[in-house]
């Protein structure tokens, strides 16, 4: 039934939002729109594929699969309007208390992602479940491909494009650090490169790992308590090729500054078209996030890279927080100074 679907977005959720091309769609509306009760507790699961038929929403093509989501390419029923939809994966067979924390998860992706009003972040319009349980939120229908897929069909990019995407990349996330939030799975696939009227955009994408923080009268932010318990509870905190040293390192406290480090990889991989470091084994990955040295971009790369945007980048993988840039704005500021992008 319709009754069972929960609109958290704009009021009027799926007929109401605007349809024209993916990137206009975008009226999130009131954040504080967004129920604070969990739907996770109001529909039960079933099991199988996504495929077809989603409620308000056609599903054409799977664009992407990841831990615990599937986006389609979609329309919208009521008037053929583009759009993604991402639906959480049923794998059919998770027990009850899995699949609640994944549907929680997925209800604190939407929400914090629905907060975003940066032209670099995704834009969400509808939120809810099916009637037969499926959890779904719909969203801007991209063009292009995310980082990953490009740098791996074209090898790496120009330094140009590279400052300019992660500095883009920063605008978002600094938006994300100012409400609290972390995102902490910055990698490669989370950064989409996409073209919007015409001109190539980086969208930072997939908050289905974010922390809240809260702000503290001195200004600092401190974890909030809630998530933790979510967190460690989960599977994967992070994915190992892009992860902090502290983020690797059991108990530590990570902040936003987790979120630089792993932007600085992905920077890194977008101009040498390898990661920072390589291992078989999770584990090498992770000691070498705590120990390694970095080799330069340019020695990786096999060329010269633009001075100030090699040291920039190793300054963000130190394996101090303290040693970074302390924010997203100040990385995005210093990469614009560079003057090879942006
Ligand atoms: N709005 C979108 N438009 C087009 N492609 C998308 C969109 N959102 C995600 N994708 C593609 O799907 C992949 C998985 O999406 P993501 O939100 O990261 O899900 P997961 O939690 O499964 O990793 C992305 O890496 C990207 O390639
Ligand atoms: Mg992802």
């Amino acid at each position: 039934m319709l009754g069972f679907l929960k609109r958290m977005f704009g009021g009027g959720g799926a007929s109401s939002a605007p349809p024209e091309g993916a990137a206009s769609v975008a009226t999130p509306g009131a954040p504080a729109a967004v129920a604070p009760e969990s739907v996770a507790a109001a529909v039960a699961p079933t099991k199988g594929p996504p495929a077809g038929d989603l409620g308000a929403y056609a599903l054409d093509e799977l664009l992407g699969k990841g831990g615990m989501g599937e986006v389609w390419r979609g329309r919208r029923k009521a008037d053929g309007a583009p759009v993604a939809v991402k639906v959480i994966r049923d794998d059919g067979d998770l027990p009850p208390d899995k699949l609640a924390e994944r549907q929680e998860r997925f209800r604190r992706e939407a929400t914090s992602t629905s907060q975003l009003t940066s032209p670099h972040a995704i834009r969400i319009f509808d939120f809810g479940a099916t009637d037969d349980g499926r959890f779904f939120y719909a969203m801007e229908l991209l063009e292009g491909q995310d980082l990953d897929k490009l740098v791996r069909a074209g090898g790496p990019l120009g330094e140009e494009r590279v400052a300019r995407l992660i500095a883009e990349s920063c605008d978002a996330l600094d938006e994300a650090h100012r409400v609290g939030l972390v995102h902490r799975d910055i990698k490669p696939e989370n950064v989409f490169v996409a073209r919007v009227n015409g001109r190539e955009t980086a969208k930072v994408l997939d908050f289905g790992l974010v922390k809240l923080l809260e702000a503290g009268s001195d200004g600092s932010i401190f974890d909030r308590g809630g998530l933790a318990k979510l967190t460690a509870a989960a599977q994967t905190p992070g994915t190992p090729a892009f992860m902090a040293p502290e983020q690797v390192k059991p108990g530590a406290a990570i902040d936003h500054r987790a979120d630089i480090y792993a932007l600085a990889c992905v920077a890194y991989f977008a101009l040498t078209g390898q990661p920072v470091f390589e291992g078989r084994m999770e584990t090498q990955l992770m000691f070498a996030h705590l120990h390694a040295d970095p080799d330069p971009p340019s020695e990786k790369l096999g060329k010269p890279v633009h001075a100030g945007l090699e040291a920039l980048i190793l300054k963000n993988l130190a394996k101090s927080p303290d040693d970074r840039c302390q924010t997203m704005g100040e990385l995005g500021r210093e990469l614009r100074a560079l003057g090879v992008g942006a």
